[in-house]
């Protein structure tokens, strides 16, 4: 508790100045404490972030070839090495994303090549280290890189697929990006394929979600529509995570939970990670510090501080609020939040706490599920007593 007394204590001698100037002095006092708390905190506890495209952007910029950049520095993005360590970034999930053009023609290859590029990339730079459990996770002394799939199109409605992009090493997915697949629906109306009423996960969707449990992977809401959200709240096993989304009572944003799923979310023990892009945080304005704590605040009051995290989506939107531009700004979010009395226990779990034990109860549920067969699933529909095979 040592950091948050401090800054308290640098609060109360503000109390009693009598000259503007020792009142001054005072603040900035008082400030450098917050900040110095902050920085302890993340020291002790460093961030995993739950999502980034640092990936997405080495294809736009450089098709993927590495040797062309440098990691440390990279100056027209939001990500490099040298910000993720003034960031005081401990883990990062790095998103393996393809367009959603490429969904049923080559969005299973150029997914391959995404995760080819992260994996490429995290064992190139010493600072990296790709991991694949929570353990190795929990003690990496690295920055630790976890691999997840944006957009259940990249698996073709293939279990296959998925179960090699396991051995891969991707240990989360989201079911959707902005566009509908055959079995889920996304919070994006932008496409019009597969779209479809009352049967927004369907009996292979409810596969995919069970294999998911069955393996060990994270099933990752944020893009699903909110029915779909809902259907798989009721099904999983495990908990699951919202990695880049914000809460929809402060920004009424589609992409945004709201707080009747944060409420189921909460009994699933799940996560949401707060998204950061202006677009999800202030609907419309660019936004401040300010507004993006306050949808810490509202999703503390509404699940408590154990299901929240941070995915910022660096490098995915490009629209960020004053003073969170990029991956080094995190210690005045916290610093703010250490303003706004959160606790060390509640920013412990804010920073990293949070994702372990959700990551850890995913691993617990794959162990428990260890004599299932793959693709195998009993269906909840009214073939109650049909046992369906998938591949
Ligand atoms: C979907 O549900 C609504 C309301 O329950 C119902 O009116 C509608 O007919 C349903 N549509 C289909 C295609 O089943
Ligand atoms: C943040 O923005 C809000 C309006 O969106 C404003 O009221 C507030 O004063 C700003 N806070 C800071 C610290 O700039
Ligand atoms: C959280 O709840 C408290 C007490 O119920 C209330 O005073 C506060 O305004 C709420 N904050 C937010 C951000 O909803
Ligand atoms: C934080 O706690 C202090 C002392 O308990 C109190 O004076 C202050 O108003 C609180 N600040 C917020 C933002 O809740
Ligand atoms: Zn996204």
């Amino acid at each position: 508790m040592l950091p948050l007394q401090l800054a308290k204590l640098g609060k109360l001698q503000c109390i009693h100045p009598s000259f503007i100037f020792v009142f001054m002095l005072c603040i900035m006092t008082s400030r450098t404490q917050l900040t110095e708390s902050a920085l302890k905190l993340m020291t002790k506890y460093p961030l995993i972030d739950g999502h980034n495209d640092l990936a997405l952007q080495l294809r736009i910029l450089q098709n993927n070839r590495l040797r062309l950049v440098d990691l440390h520095s990279i100056s027209n993005v939001a990500t490099d090495i040298n910000r993720l360590r003034a960031g005081h970034v401990g883990g990062q999930v790095f998103a393996a994303y393809v367009m959603c053009t490429a969904q049923d023609k080559d969005a299973v290859r150029l997914t391959l090549e995404q995760i080819d590029v992260i994996r490429r990339m995290c064992s190139e730079y010493p600072e990296f280290e790709l991991v694949t459990s929570a353990e190795a996770l929990r003690t990496s002394e690295k920055i630790a890189c976890l691999i997840s799939i944006e957009g259940g199109h990249a698996i073709d409605s293939s279990l296959a697929a998925l179960r090699m992009f396991y051995q891969l090493g991707v240990r989360s997915m989201a079911l959707t990006h902005t566009c509908n697949t055959p079995w889920a629906e996304s919070s994006s109306k932008l496409y019009q394929f597969y779209s479809r009423e009352n049967n927004s996960l369907t009996d292979f969707g409810e596969a995919v979600v069970a294999e998911m449990n069955r393996l060990g992977m994270m099933i990752d809401l944020s893009h699903s529509s909110w029915d779909t959200a809902k259907a798989v709240l009721e099904i999983s096993r495990a908990p699951v995570i919202f990695s880049h989304s914000s809460a929809f009572a402060v920004c009424g944003h589609e992409r945004n939970v709201p707080d009747e799923l944060l409420r189921v979310l909460k009994e699933n023990k799940g996560l949401v990670m707060v998204n950061l892009h202006s677009g999800f945080v202030a609907c419309g304005g660019k936004g401040n510090i300010s507004i993006a704590a306050d949808h810490f605040d509202h999703i503390k009051n509404v699940t408590g501080a154990e299901s929240i995290g941070i995915g910022a989506d660096f490098d995915g939107a490009s629209k960020f609020p004053y003073g969170l531009e990029d991956v080094s700004k995190y210690p005045a979010l916290i610093q703010e939040l250490v303003h706004r009395n959160w606790t060390e226990e509640e920013l412990a779990g804010l920073l990293r706490l949070n994702f372990l034990r959700v990551f850890q109860q995913v691993e617990q549920v794959r162990d428990e599920l260890v004599e299932a067969l793959p693709g195998k699933k009993r269906s909840r529909s009214w073939r109650q007593q049909m046992s369906v095979d998938w591949f």
